[in-house]
Parts: structure tokens; sequence; C-alpha cells
């Protein structure tokens, strides 16, 4: 595990500012301790305290039924509507409170208060019954980063249909794959939106979809951009058309607990995304209870999420979570450089953001950009600050620590997945030492342990595999139509511990540093892409024999795509074929999977038994020296060549 080993050495530490300690939800470590330990050592006491927190219609009879692991059921018999938990239940005391600050690209605002965020979720779930759309449906939706994408989730909830959100910046391939694994019956999207200035079209990524797809019987069409969309009358209705002639009130469905919520389709290790499972009842007790203590929210807080709807942090972060603790949150649709730099820093001085939660990436092309687009503005308002997605170099977090947060907020750089639904490994703002890179220490209910390949707990200083020990409410409950995927996945690598993928090192104070995946999974701008999707999708094009995709590491995007290929005999190596083949794996999969660099390989180094020598690419995509083993390379000269066509650069 050399590439575990080569760990930060890291000795800054920031104690929680005292001004902010002093207000904060929790203050002392020893809060913090009795909660995880009393998380720990009972998980039906604790939960079950947590759970009644949360409005139910029905109260549940048993916190954890785990005899079926790892097929968890949380909070038995309990029912509850997730979007009666998000607006509902806020009514009486916050209806006149913003719940949704919106801004479009082009400088256009709107703001929905609690009361209105309920009237049009009610006339959207309605619209949605008058389309046919049942109980136990699934519901695709597309859509650009507007309120309507915010009240579309919570009207799916309302009705009991799951949404699958697939992000906008998918190609049309993507979005059938994903409507057609998760057996969509409709397909809520908008015609257009904005980014940098220009019309980004999502409708006629829809109908490319939807051409050859069997099952849709309602595309709702949101008007955005209003550019020219084709239409078909028989699938295609207005949003404002259908949606306004409603009422606007409807009854929560009351679901069980264990009722699915969403599917959110991830990467993993194939080249076949997974539509990860996430039921009602525990994830939406994860997501309200980490929003509460790990942006530690109060009432006047104006909260802001920069990621997409459309990854989880979206889901937990910019929606249920938030909303169900009754926060305003922000919400932008465009891009951080549109019409300039300071973008994001004249909209926290325009809506006086106190919470910003995004991704190291963006804060490393922030850094970049210089700090004139960050001075010029004002971020007195700011509190707290918190990263996600990816692990963050102690420079950017130095950077955002002092030019962002001006030395007085503390950072929350939070360690989670699509698949444990809620943030499971944090600093607490107002109890835990800081330290650049460091995820620090687990939230309540986490049982984190770090292995070697043997399953052995390695000593403190030493890296190797996270496990997490005990399941948690919003964990996963699957992979759609995959029950043997999920089992094997995550739980067979340490029998009864669920197996995250990360590498990671415990220091000698109990805090984790998060190294970053073990698997074939990478993370490019925090979005996370699996290197053998796009190896098939490279060699769907017709010139490909072969291909070997790796990461490399990347100053800004932490990751970058490089793609190593082998061309069939008839076709000639060209930087005009390298494009070409750019282009194939971004419309096949979107142009986030899009590699930075395609290098072309006479044969892809292998091992007697045909496996492809991945890390042996890694080291040649990186420039470094490779120390692995090359004597059971099938074809020394296939080294020579790459090493070659390295030099030739
Ligand atoms: C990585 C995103 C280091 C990790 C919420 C994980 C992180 C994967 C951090 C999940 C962090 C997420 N520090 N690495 N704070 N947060 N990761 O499903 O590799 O898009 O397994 O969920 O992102 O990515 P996903």
């Amino acid at each position: 595990m050399s590439e575990i080993d080569s760990v930060l050495k890291e000795t800054r530490s920031f104690p929680p500012p005292a001004a902010f300690q002093a207000r904060a939800r929790l203050k002392s470590e020893a809060e913090y301790q009795a909660l995880w330990r009393e998380s720990i050592a009972d998980p039906q006491g604790f939960w079950g305290r947590m759970a009644r927190e949360i409005p139910w219609m029905q109260p549940f009879t048993q916190v954890l039924d785990w005899s079926n692991a790892p097929f968890a059921r949380w909070f038995v018999g309990g029912r509850l509507n997730a979007s009666a938990v998000c607006v509902d239940q806020h009514l009486a005391r916050h209806g006149a409170k913003r719940a949704i600050v919106w801004e479009g690209e082009p400088g256009d605002t709107r703001t929905w208060t609690y009361a209105q965020l309920h009237a049009e979720v009610c006339r959207l779930a309605n619209a949605l019954k008058e389309r046919g759309v049942k109980k136990g449906d699934r519901v695709a939706i597309y859509m650009p980063m507007v309120p309507e994408l915010a009240a579309a989730l919570l009207a799916c909830a309302r009705i009991g249909a799951a949404h699958s959100v697939v992000f906008g910046g998918f190609s049309a391939q993507s979005l059938k794959d994903r409507i057609e694994d998760g057996g969509c019956t409709a397909v809520i999207t908008a015609d257009g939106s904005w980014r940098r200035g220009k019309l980004l079209p999502l409708k006629s990524v829809v109908d490319e979809a939807l051409a050859s797809c069997k099952g849709v019987h309602t595309a709702l069409v949101v008007k955005r951009a209003g550019c020219e969309v084709a239409w078909d009358a028989r699938r295609d209705v207005w949003y404002h058309e259908l949606v306004a002639r409603q009422s606007a009130t409807r009854a929560p469905e009351p679901m069980d607990s264990e009722d699915l919520l969403f599917l959110l389709y991830t990467s993993g290790s194939t080249g076949k995304p997974k539509g990860i499972m996430h039921t009602t009842g525990g994830y939406v007790l994860g997501a309200a209870l980490s929003a509460r203590y790990v942006f530690d929210l109060r009432d006047e807080d104006v909260y802001w999420c920069t990621a997409d709807v459309g990854w989880v942090t979206g889901h937990s972060y910019v929606v249920y979570g938030p909303l169900a603790n009754a926060a305003t949150i922000v919400m932008y649709e465009g891009a951080p450089d549109a019409p300039h730099r300071g973008r994001f820093w004249e909209l926290v001085q325009k809506h006086k953001v106190t919470i910003l939660y995004t991704a190291p990436t963006a804060i490393r092309t922030f850094m970049r950009w210089g700090d004139e687009h960050v001075t010029k503005h004002d971020l007195s308002s700011l509190r707290l600050l918190g990263t996600v997605g990816e692990p963050i170099n102690p420079a950017a977090w130095m950077w955002y620590r002092d030019t962002i947060g001006g030395g007085r907020c503390p950072i929350v750089d939070t360690w989670w997945q699509t698949e444990t639904g809620s943030i499971a490994i944090t600093p607490l703002p107002g109890v835990t030492a800081t330290r650049p890179g460091s995820a620090t220490r687990p939230f309540f209910g986490i049982d984190p342990v770090v292995l070697d390949k043997h399953g052995a707990e390695v000593p403190a200083g030493s890296g190797g595999l996270l496990a997490l020990r005990k399941p948690w409410p919003s964990m996963l409950r699957g992979i759609w139509g995959d029950p043997e995927r999920y089992r094997q996945t995550y739980w067979s690598k340490f029998p009864g511990y669920y197996f995250p993928g990360d590498g990671c090192r415990k220091d000698a104070d109990g805090y984790y540093w998060i190294m970053g995946r073990v698997d074939d999974v990478i993370k490019v701008s925090g979005h996370r892409l699996a290197t053998m999707e796009i190896e098939s999708a490279l060699v769907s094009h017709p010139d490909v024999a072969e291909s070997a995709v790796v990461g490399r590491p990347d100053e800004l995007s932490g990751e970058a795509v490089v793609a190593f290929v082998t061309l069939k005999p008839h076709a000639v190596t060209s930087d005009a074929l390298k494009e070409t083949l750019r282009a194939h794996v971004a419309k096949e999969i979107g142009s986030l999977a899009r590699p930075a660099e395609v290098r072309w390989a006479a044969a892809l180094p292998k091992t007697r038994s045909g496996k492809i020598m991945r890390r042996l690419l890694r080291d040649i995509a990186a420039g470094r020296e490779t120390a692995q083993d090359t004597s059971t390379l099938e074809d020394f000269s296939v080294l020579a060549t790459l090493r070659a066509a390295e030099d030739d650069e």
C-alpha cells in the first residue's frame, strides 16, 4: 500500500474560534464524546431519541432491524413523509421565512418562503398525479439549478414516487441508461439553462434519450431559457401550464420508513453505474441531524451549498438536510466565473451568506484566479465554511480559511459518499480543533476503523483501508435491481463491515485523514467517475481495440482522466483522432468524463493472468518512476514503448 503510506505531515491545529464556540450548538469535547459514545454503545437508544425529533405520521416500533444484514431496516413500522418533514412542519412558525433564495446566472432572482414552497410542492404533486404518476413509481429529474428542482424532489416525495436525479452534464445516452435501469415513467426537465452566458439545452437531450426509451409517458418541462424546443404533444407538457392550474394543497402520502425515497446513480468499479437506493426515515434523519450539527444551523443563517442537486451533496445539503431544519438556502444557477470571477463572492455579499459549503476543486480554482476577485467583496457575513467531495490539500485549506473566512470561520472538511447518504467523518465546528487536510473524527453513529488488506487494524499513523463497523440510519439500502452486487461491493471485503473504497490514515490523536480511492473510481473536480465506464465508451468507437483509463494528479481538478488507447490495425494515430476520441467520450457519458489526455499504446501492459497493470499506468500517467515489479509483464516492449511515447511529448 505504498500509495496510502505517502501520508501528509501536517501539524497545524486550529481550535474553534472562541466567538463561534460560545454560541455553537455543541461547545465542548465532552458533549461530543458523550453523544458519540452513546451512539456507538447504544445505537437503539440514541437513534430512537434523535428520530423522535422529526415528525412521524405513525411512530416506529423498532429502531433497527439488522437481522437480515447487510439489508437494514430502520425505524420499523414508522410512517412519515419527507416533504412534510422539510416543509409542512415549518408552516406554523416559519411560513413567512425565506426557504429558497435563488439567483439565475443572468442575475434574475426569485425567493420562495416556506409557505410558497409548500404551495409549489403541492401543485406539482397534484400535477404529477394528474399525469398518472403513482406511489411507487420512479421519476427522472434532469434539470438546471432552479427552485423548481427542489420542488420536484419534494413533490415526488409527497406522492410517494421515488426521484432519480441525473446531473445535467450527463449525455443523452447516460440519461437513457439511467431512465431505463430505474424504470422511470416520467421525466421532469427544463427547456434549457444558462452556463457562462451560453444556452445549455436540456429538453433536446431528453428528447434524444427518450427517442429509443419506452415507458416514459410524460416529460414535464420548466420554461427557463425560453429557447426553441421540439414538442411531442402526447408526452410533453409545460410545467407552467399544468402546475399553475392545480390546487395548492395536497396531503402528504404516509410512507413507510423503508419506502424508497430516491435512486441516485453513481460510478463503481465496473462499467455500469449503480442505482444507489435511499429510503425515507433513515435518510431524512441522517440528512437533518448532520446538517443541524455539522453546519451548526441557527434560525438566522443564510446557508449556501454550491453543489448541483444532480449529486448527492445537492440532495442531502441543498434540499433535504437544510430544509428539514427550516434553513434559508441559496441556490445559484450558473458558473462561478459568469460574468466575472468574483461572482460567488458577490453572491455571498448580496445575500449575506453565513455558511458556505463547496468543493476543494472550486477553492483551488478561486485561489488560482487571484485574491483580487475575493477581496473587493464584503464577506463579513460568513461564519462557517465547509468542503466536500475530495481530499483538500493544506494549501487550499489555509487559503479558504484566511482569504474567504478572514481567519474567523471554522472549516468543516466533511467526508461521506453517495452511499452513506449523509456526512460521516467531520469536524463539529464548535468542538473540534481542525487540521488542514483532515476530516477529523466520526459523526454520531459512525464507527470507523483503518484495516490492512487482511482485515487487521493498522497501528496509528499507518495507511490502510477505511471500514465502518456499524450500520447507520442514512446508509444505502442496496443497489437498484442488484442486491448481490450491493453485498459484494460493500460488505464482502471485510465481512460484517461496510467498505467505502477509500484509503485512510488515523493519527495518534484519533483524527482520520482520507487518502483517496483505492478502487477504479476517480474524482475529477469532485465528480465521481469510473475508469471502466470511460474505457467502455472508448472501445465503443470503431477505431479502438482496447483502452485503459487511469487518473493522474491534477493541481486544479484533483485528478484528471488519462486514457491509454490501442487502436485497431486499420486505424492511424493522429492528433485529430485524439480529439475525436475525447469528443466521443463526452458524447457517450458527458463532458465531465472527457479525457484530459489520450495516449497511444501499441499494447497495454498486462500481467500473465491478463489483468491490466493499472498502477504502472498510473505511474506513467503521473510521470513517476514506477516502483512496481514488472517481471510479470506480458510484453516488456510495451513498457518501453509507453515510456518512449512519454519522452516524445
Ligand atoms: C471522496 C460525495 C476526502 C471519497 C459526497 C469518497 C472525500 C467519494 C471527501 C464519494 C473528503 C468525499 N475528503 N475525500 N472530505 N468527501 N470524498 O459519492 O473518495 O460523489 O469515497 O459523494 O468522494 O463521492 P460521492
